[in-house]
């Protein structure tokens, strides 16, 4: 029998601690993998930053070999810099971050992923990160993080600033067990993807070997995310709500917290709750309130109406850049791009989404390129609501008769001020059926759209078969028609050619309508 004495090994872990043991939750998996999801991590971050502030995002990413397995990766960027004395939270303390409870598209949203890489790089070789930073007044700070795992608090080192003209931040995380190569899961292929789907920022990758890849901008609108919504009471879960009452709200009673916290929640939604859940808890003290209280909460509000969330705050790439940027980046002949209108799931949650098919041209072979709020999710595909959409979809009537034997790209972003992840590596977005079936409808628009290219390229096929078979035959019809004739065969052969010329005409007008300006 168990008795007291079982629970002398037990012990309180920190978040730092679990993570640590469960690094592959984080992306910390395989050896391309790990250094991936480190660029992820960085990259996405530095995006996020510079559309918080506006600016035209200058990213570069450089990563050199130090031995096998054995690799430095450094991620510098142009955006707002990090205030000296916040720089240790963001390198040093899992789940701390600006984006957790904040209703905006960001790429990050949990607080883990820079700390994440922070705790893989000490993990395998002991070292600090190296963070260089500055907010463009001047001074330029430098320090070495490390995580005390135990607490999960930051250890800063070698802190120093100095005067400089710069403004950004650098990032430089030593690691081992991780590799470098180009596969379809590897750190260049993450760039390639960030690039497409982010056509307004600057991308350079500099590769182990030296070689050196510029992505450049298509679009010089710099994104903005400075639009911040709050959370619609239909699509707040418990745990939302017992995080906003203890640690965010400045309210002093659970009924204004909700008033200033939600969105579209106003005196009479207060009255309207009152009579669901009784006056008591809507007048303690955030701080004091309880699961059960929150849960009874949740389920009432679940019983109330509200007028919809504000999807303003949604940002998409939008159809036209997507278009230009499909056509710089993979050459196709073909493109189709959607975006849809915004919708809601799970009753208060905004998101949208946006579709492009790129066929033919310079694209060779079947890809799917998904993305959430502009960020390449190369893992778990197979998990994912985008994949399942895609496979829902009846490609024959849009005139691909298989899409794995067809060149084409489609590519998918789902914009949500929360996206609805599988899992804390964020690589997978969860079946939530409002956004599968919405994931699927812009593909049926993409669908048919295409359906105009691939049928004007079948017929265009047809016409080059019988234009082969009399091109073929022509010599000896000729020769035969001038002996029944008695005519020179070389003028009958004229004569023939052109009266073929005339219908050849129409083959190459349809050519040329399915050439470079294609696209729906
Ligand atoms: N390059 C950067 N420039 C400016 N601020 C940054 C940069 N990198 C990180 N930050 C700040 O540090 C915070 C923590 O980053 P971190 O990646 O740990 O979490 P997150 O991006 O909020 O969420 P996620 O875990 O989903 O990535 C961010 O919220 C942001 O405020
Ligand atoms: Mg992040």
């Amino acid at each position: 029998m168990a008795g007291k004495d079982s629970f002398k090994e037990f012990k309180e872990h920190s978040v730092a601690e679990f993570f640590k043991k469960n690094r592959q939750m984080l992306g910390f998996s395989s050896r391309v993998r790990s250094l991936t999801t480190a660029v992820h991590e960085y990259v996405s971050n530095a995006l996020d930053a510079c559309e918080e502030a506006a600016i035209l995002p200058e990213v570069s990413v450089q990563v050199d070999r130090l031995g096998d397995d054995h690799y430095l990766l450094r991620v510098r960027d142009n955006g707002p810099g990090i205030p000296p004395e916040i720089v240790p939270k963001v390198f040093g303390k899992l789940l701390a971050g600006t984006k957790f409870h904040r209703m905006i598209p960001t790429r990050g949203q949990q607080g883990i992923g820079a700390a994440g890489v922070t705790m893989f790089a000490q993990m395998t070789t002991g070292k600090p990160v190296h963070v260089r930073t500055s907010r463009g007044d001047g001074v330029i700070w430098e320090m070495d993080v490390m995580i005390d795992v135990k607490r999960n608090e930051p250890i800063v080192k070698n802190r120093r600033s100095y005067e400089g003209d710069w403004r950004g931040t650098e990032v430089t995380a030593e690691m081992k067990e991780v590799t470098y190569n180009r596969s379809k899961y590897s750190a260049y292929e993450y760039v390639r993807r960030t690039a497409i789907a982010n056509p307004h920022a600057q991308i350079t990758l500099t590769e182990p070997d030296g070689k050196r890849t510029v992505w450049y901008r298509t679009s010089f609108e710099p994104v903005h995310m400075a639009k911040e919504g709050k959370p619609h009471p239909l699509g707040i879960t418990v745990d939302d709500l017992i995080t906003l009452a203890h640690h965010v709200t400045k309210s002093r009673r659970v009924s204004s917290m909700l008033k200033n916290e939600l969105e579209a929640f106003g005196d009479r939604a207060v009255k309207e709750l009152e009579k669901l859940v009784g006056r008591a808890v809507l007048e303690k003290n955030p701080a004091d309130l309880q699961w059960h209280e929150a849960e009874k909460i949740v389920a009432a509000l679940k019983q109330m109406k509200f007028r919809s969330p504000s999807t303003d705050v949604l940002v998409s790439i939008g159809a036209e850049q997507i278009k230009k940027s499909l056509r710089a980046n993979l050459k196709p002949r073909y493109v189709a791009t959607v975006t849809r209108k915004p919708k809601v799931y799970s009753g208060g949650i905004p998101f949208l989404v946006e579709v492009g098919v790129a066929m033919d041209g310079e694209v060779k072979g079947f890809e799917l390129v998904r993305y959430a709020n502009r960020a390449p999710l190369l893992f778990e595909q197979g998990a994912c609501a985008i994949t399942q959409a895609v496979q829902s979809v009846d490609w024959k009537r849009y005139g691909i008769s298989s899409l794995e034997e067809s060149n084409t790209v489609i590519f998918v972003n789902v914009v949500s001020t929360h996206i609805p992840y599988v899992s804390a590596g964020k690589q997978a977005i969860a079946d939530v059926p409002e956004v599968v079936s919405e994931i699927r409808h812009a593909l049926m628009e993409a669908g048919r759209r295409i359906k105009e290219y691939t049928s004007k390229v079948s017929q265009l096929k047809e016409l080059l078969a019988k234009k082969r078979i009399l091109d073929h035959y022509l010599p000896e019809l000729s020769t035969a028609l001038a002996r029944i004739l008695d005519k020179n065969p070389e003028e009958v052969r004229a004569v023939l050619s052109q009266a073929l010329e005339e219908r050849y005409r129409r083959l190459r007008e349809l050519e040329e309508k399915i050439g470079a300006g294609a696209e729906g």
